[in-house]
């Protein structure tokens, strides 16, 4: 199995361009169930879980052609297209690999009338439940049962419009509701709906499908059914935890990153404690240039919360650069249980962190070291590579397919700005 080999020491200098976002182009390519029509989209990020979802939607009798993209910053474009759908059962097998394939259940159920889709199981980072998902479909009037580890949702007709309010923040449940209620009938209220940016994308791109939603960015999203979508072109979004990654490469290293595609509202929170840390984030004509001139960085006290307060998804990447900080800085993690796996494998290479419930206080130290490590989630393995950019040494990344699950082509961009980065076969 190939491995990330770091050696650290190295000052960043250069362009990063960045790739569509995953947690939008997965849920995308789930909303091209909804139409009988071809959903086109470009901007489509290279990525493991992007084939996995592919895959998947092919079991379905989805017909799913990829254009590869030219280089780096150009992202591929992806061709979908759900005539009919010959089959409406997810595996086991298939959710357990990646859970974002859950999220097929709505479009299914709203466009065939049944699915059966395995539950995701016990997962690294947590219990993370489904059922507010499953209360969204009920409330919309869906016969829902599980049975032998599966969901077994049905309707008799079309699903209804329905006052949904989620008891606390949820992407997932936010985007099963979205995407059922656009073939509903009648109008459909989510209330305290998740407003992450790639819950936008997805609206946007529902409604370049002909349905009819207001409320994009805010806490309560209005849905008008429909009895048809159409086909649609549609760019995915950029990925802001891409973005805040290299970002934070770029402070842990030192120097002076363009990110190619950035947004600053969608990392407003992460700049914020960039800044607090002593980097500057300027806004240039292509996306974002991020500095970091001080030797050390400075620490801070974070809480992760649904957007748009501080990401869960670079939480373990803040905690890297939080090693080599001067001072003593408080990391809480409100979203997920669990999600602390990266500790052990930082303090390999030499961080002090300790974990009591969900806060960790990391203590910076002068200088990590190098060692082999491995991690077991996506955002955990991508801390360690950052780590490595500051570590004295070299620093091994084992489960690189970890990795390539989340990041387009993480080591050609890292290695473009100077880093000495490289995949290594076993
Ligand atoms: C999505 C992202 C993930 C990100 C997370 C939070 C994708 C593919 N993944 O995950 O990268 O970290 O948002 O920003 O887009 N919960 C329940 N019951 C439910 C649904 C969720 O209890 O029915 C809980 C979860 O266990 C978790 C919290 O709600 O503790 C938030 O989860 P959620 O926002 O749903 O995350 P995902 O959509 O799974």
């Amino acid at each position: 199995m190939d491995r990330i080999r770091i050696r650290g020491g190295r000052r960043l200098s250069g362009e990063i361009p960045l790739s569509g976002a995953k947690n939008a182009a997965l849920k995308l390519m789930a909303a091209s169930l909804l139409t009988a029509e071809p959903l086109t989209l470009a901007n489509m990020p290279r990525l493991a879980d992007v084939r996995a979802m592919g895959e998947l939607l092919r079991t379905f009798g989805v017909a799913v052609t990829v254009m590869l993209g030219a280089g780096l910053g150009e992202g591929d474009v992806m061709r979908l297209q759900a005539g009919t759908i010959t089959s409406a059962y997810a595996s086991y097998d298939m959710v357990r690999k990646m859970r974002a394939s859950f999220q097929v259940l709505a479009p299914l159920l709203a466009r065939h009338g049944e699915a059966k889709v395995s539950l995701p199981g016990g997962c690294a980072i947590g219990a993370r439940p489904v059922d507010l998902h499953l209360k969204a479909l009920e409330a919309m009037g869906a016969k829902v049962d599980l049975a032998d580890g599966y969901v077994l949702a049905s309707t008799s007709g079309r699903l209804k419009g329905a006052r949904i309010e989620f008891p606390f923040v949820s992407v997932g449940a936010t985007e099963t509701a979205l995407m059922a209620a656009t073939l509903a009938d009648g109008e459909t209220v989510i209330g305290n709906a998740a407003r992450e940016p790639e819950i936008a994308d997805l609206a946007h791109c529902l409604i370049a499908m002909g349905a009819k939603i207001s409320g994009l960015g805010t806490p309560q999203l209005v849905v008008q059914g429909v009895d048809t979508l159409h086909g649609a072109d549609y760019a995915v979004m950029s990925d802001r935890i891409e973005a805040g990654t290299y970002a934070i490469a770029a402070a842990i290293a030192g120097g002076e990153v363009e990110l190619v595609g950035a947004r600053r509202d969608s990392i407003a929170a992460l700049i914020s404690v960039l800044e607090t840390a002593g980097a500057s984030v300027v806004d240039s004509e292509r996306g974002l240039v991020v500095r970091m001139r001080e030797k050390l960085p400075s620490a801070v006290i974070v809480t992760t919360a649904p957007f748009p307060g501080f990401p869960t998804d670079l939480q373990a990447q803040l905690m890297a650069l939080m090693c080599v900080a001067e001072g003593t800085s408080v990391i809480k993690e409100t979203i997920f249980e669990n999600r602390f796996m990266h500790v052990p494998e930082l303090a390999r290479l030499g961080a002090d962190i300790k974990v009591t419930g969900d806060v960790a206080v990391v203590r910076g130290v002068e200088k990590l070291q190098g060692a082999p490590v491995m991690a077991t989630d996506l955002r955990a393995s991508v801390s360690l590579v950052l780590a490595g950019l500051a570590a004295e040494g070299e620093t091994l990344v084992n489960r690189v397919y970890h990795l390539d699950r989340g990041f387009d082509r993480l080591e050609q961009k890292l290695s473009g700005v100077g880093a000495d980065i490289a995949r290594i076969g076993e």
